[in-house]
């Protein structure tokens, strides 16, 4: 299927956030970074960061792992390079401009990518899955945290009931987990292993699918 592609609206989007992003963000995402970066480092030391931005999961990324990030917007990577250069993430190798649905990295070379808060951004998020998929080695896994809703249920209703107000401060809860499930039904060679309730109260969450061996 063709999919339409701004990926310069993202940059331009991105180049004015980068000055003030980890001012608005740090603190109210530091529960979701710490778990993301656990979550990834138990499948393996070498893992691949998709959507790095500024860099502020990285110094959460534990001792023994070394981890590459990769992002489209030069403007966020230059402050995630700055963290990189600076020790504050000592387990981090290399941060590099990337497409994530394009990803200039071997097939089978990372035991976790870790996608946080950026999948709902991409506008092809089944070819960016199925790019950490090829990049990923057998038993790997696929770590997403962002706000993800539900389709059906009593979490489904809360989330309607508070979306006008979300929508307010720029979170949509219009990305599903049901589409992630979809796809990894289709795919039939990936298992969804944990959906996490993550601050606040759950309204971001994370999901670890792992690759079969
Ligand atoms: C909301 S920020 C999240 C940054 C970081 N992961 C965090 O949690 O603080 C989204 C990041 O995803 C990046 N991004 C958006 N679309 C992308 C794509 N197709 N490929 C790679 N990075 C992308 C943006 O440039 C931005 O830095």
């Amino acid at each position: 299927m063709a999919v339409a592609y701004d990926l310069e609206g993202q940059k331009r989007a991105y180049k004015r956030w980068a000055p003030y992003y980890d001012r608005v963000y740090h603190k109210l995402l530091a529960d979701a970074h710490a778990k993301t970066a656990r979550a990834a480092a138990k499948a393996g030391p070498d893992i691949l960061e998709i959507g790095v931005g500024t860099g502020l999961v990285l110094p959460w990324y534990p001792e023994g792992t070394r981890v590459i990030g990769v992002d489209l917007s030069f403007h966020m990577l230059e402050r995630a390079r700055d963290k990189m250069l600076s020790g504050a993430a000592p387990q981090t190798r290399l941060v590099a401009a990337m497409d994530a649905c394009r990803l200039g990295l071997a097939d089978e070379s990372f035991d976790a990518v870790a996608v946080p808060f950026v999948i709902t951004l991409v506008p092809d998020p089944e070819g960016a899955l199925d790019e950490a998929m090829r990049v990923l080695k057998p038993g790997g896994a696929i770590v997403i945290s962002s706000k993800l809703g539900y389709d059906t249920g009593a979490m489904a209703k809360i989330e309607e009931w508070v979306a006008p107000l979300m929508k307010k401060v720029g979170w949509s809860s219009a990305f599903r987990i049901e589409r992630i499930k979809a796809w990894a039904e289709a795919r039939g060679d990936v298992e969804l292993t944990e959906i996490a309730p993550l601050f606040p109260a759950g309204w971001f969450k994370l999901m670890r699918l792992v690759k079969r061996s």
